[in-house]
């Protein structure tokens, strides 16, 4: 196993040299290049084009509902001129985007078409619990079998779903899409460009990874794609990290910062970098001006910043014409929460790269003392990372409040599910838990989750919270 996956990690290194295979504006964003695809591909005839995953169709027409299908099964992937068994939604990976507005009601009829059981999780979305697709106390989609998700959707962001079943092998080979909720009263941008980016790991025997990109992180499933406009033009950019591992600290000139997990920011923010672990989603404008310009991921090692050159993740093709004028984006004087007196659950990760043993309060998961917070009620959570690498911390069913890191409140007020601790950092977080049910807590690196770097929080009426 070990020596086929460095042989396939040799054999990308050296189409790395090689041309890609064309792709023309229509096609979709595919890991299967085709049967074109391959070392024996044909003379390259220009840049891959990178676009949006299609998205799915409405089958309902009430315009309360949408209602879409998504069957999953196994289809190849064509990556880095080699062949490797892989899964799709409706034969595409990234799945197909979903899109609603907020208030509506989403229908998901998912067809179990793989050889093994599966779910979908609705990452970032506080659905009912029985609708949540986690594994804890309740069955999997058998193959062959199906299952309806059916919940209304409140909340207005860019999110993704994934199965919560063989997490880290699933998502790793190509079960994952985005869902995009609209707020109606946000601006429209002139194009909207949804990319989820992947490093194509695949899991060796020892529990490490290694990525079939040779380190590269593909783009809706392309390496070095080109975004074509053919004018100037304002672009919302939906940024989803579908990796099991890899960090992404983006980066190009002039980055406009409009959302994070959870919606935009209370006012637009111009970093030089914004940070995207596995599982995490930004939004950002893109001005589209007279000069391309590479989107690039910055050096990132496990224990923070690395050293080396950006990485271009895909080239924005110029305009032609002068940058437009950015959109004014609502802007809301929200403040960041006063900092807590008092913690209500503290989550300490530990473990170590060498082992890959990974521990939430000393415990690994399935063997874990469960938390309870009151049903209804503010509490604070203190996520502090004792051990040598970074962890995205997500939490289910729930949306919180950053209120401080390392003590300091943050600059701005975010709401994230999904949230980085750095090495050996406490981040604290405000959590307003109204969604009664028993959530799953865990590290979004998802060969940590396996590791045991998983937990549940239980909301629970106030009388039965310890
Ligand atoms: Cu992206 Cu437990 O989930
Ligand atoms: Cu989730
Ligand atoms: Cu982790």
């Amino acid at each position: 196993m070990r020596s086929l996956v460095v042989a396939l990690a040799a054999a990308l290194l050296a189409f790395g040299a090689a041309c890609p295979p064309a792709a023309g504006p229509d096609a979709g964003p595919t890991l299967d290049a085709g049967p074109d695809a391959g070392p024996d591909a044909g003379v390259h005839e220009g840049p891959l084009v990178l676009v949006s995953p299609a998205e799915a169709v409405d089958l309902d027409p009430d315009p309360g509902v949408v209602r879409v299908q998504l069957r999953a099964h196994r289809r190849d992937q064509h990556v880095g001129g080699r062949v490797r068994a892989g899964y799709a939604y409706n034969s595409q990976s990234p799945g197909p985007t979903l899109r609603l507005s907020r208030g509506q009601r989403l229908i998901v009829e998912l067809q179990n078409d793989l050889d093994d059981p599966t779910t979908l999780h609705w990452h970032g979305v506080a659905v009912p619990w029985a609708m949540d697709g986690a594994l804890w106390q309740m069955a999997p989609v058998a193959p062959g079998e199906s299952f309806t998700y059916d919940f209304v959707v409140e909340q207005a962001g860019t999110f993704w779903y994934h199965p919560h079943f063989d997490t880290a092998h699933q998502v790793d080979h190509g079960l994952y899409g985005a869902l995009i909720v609209e707020d109606p009263t946000e601006p429209v941008a002139d194009d909207e460009l949804v990319v989820l980016f992947d490093d194509l790991g695949e899991e060796l025997d020892d529990g490490g990874v290694r990525s079939h990109l040779a380190g590269r992180v593909a783009a809706n499933g392309l390496v070095g794609a080109v975004y074509e406009s053919p004018a100037p033009r304002r672009v919302r950019l939906r940024a989803v990290n579908v990796s099991n591992e890899r960090y992404l600290a983006l980066a190009w000139p002039g980055l406009r910062h409009i959302a994070s997990d959870q919606g935009l920011l209370p006012v637009v923010q111009e970093p030089s970098s914004v940070l995207l672990g596995p599982g995490d989603r930004s939004e950002f404008e893109l001005l589209v001006g007279p000069q391309a310009f590479d989107v690039t991921t910055l050096p990132w090692a496990p224990a923070g910043a690395g050293t080396g050159d950006a990485e271009p993740l895909f080239t924005v093709e110029s305009g032609g014409g002068p940058a437009p004028a950015p959109i004014a984006w609502p802007t809301s004087d929200d403040e960041v929460s006063p900092t807590p007196g008092a913690i209500d659950v503290l989550y300490v990760l530990s473990g170590d790269p060498v082992t890959h043993r990974w521990l939430i309060n000393g415990e690994t998961w399935p063997d874990s003392t469960l938390q309870s917070v009151p049903l209804g009620e503010i509490s604070y959570i203190a996520v502090r990372n004792v051990s040598p690498t970074e962890h995205p911390f997500h939490l289910h069913g729930h949306a919180f409040e950053v209120v401080t890191v390392d003590g300091v409140p943050p600059p701005y007020r975010t709401i994230e599910d999904t949230v980085n601790v750095p090495v050996q950092a406490e981040v604290v977080l405000r959590l307003l838990a109204d969604n009664p049910g028993e959530w799953m807590a865990h590290c979004h690196i998802l060969s940590h989750a396996e590791g045991g770097m998983m937990t549940v929080l239980r909301v629970v009426e106030p009388g039965e919270a310890e």
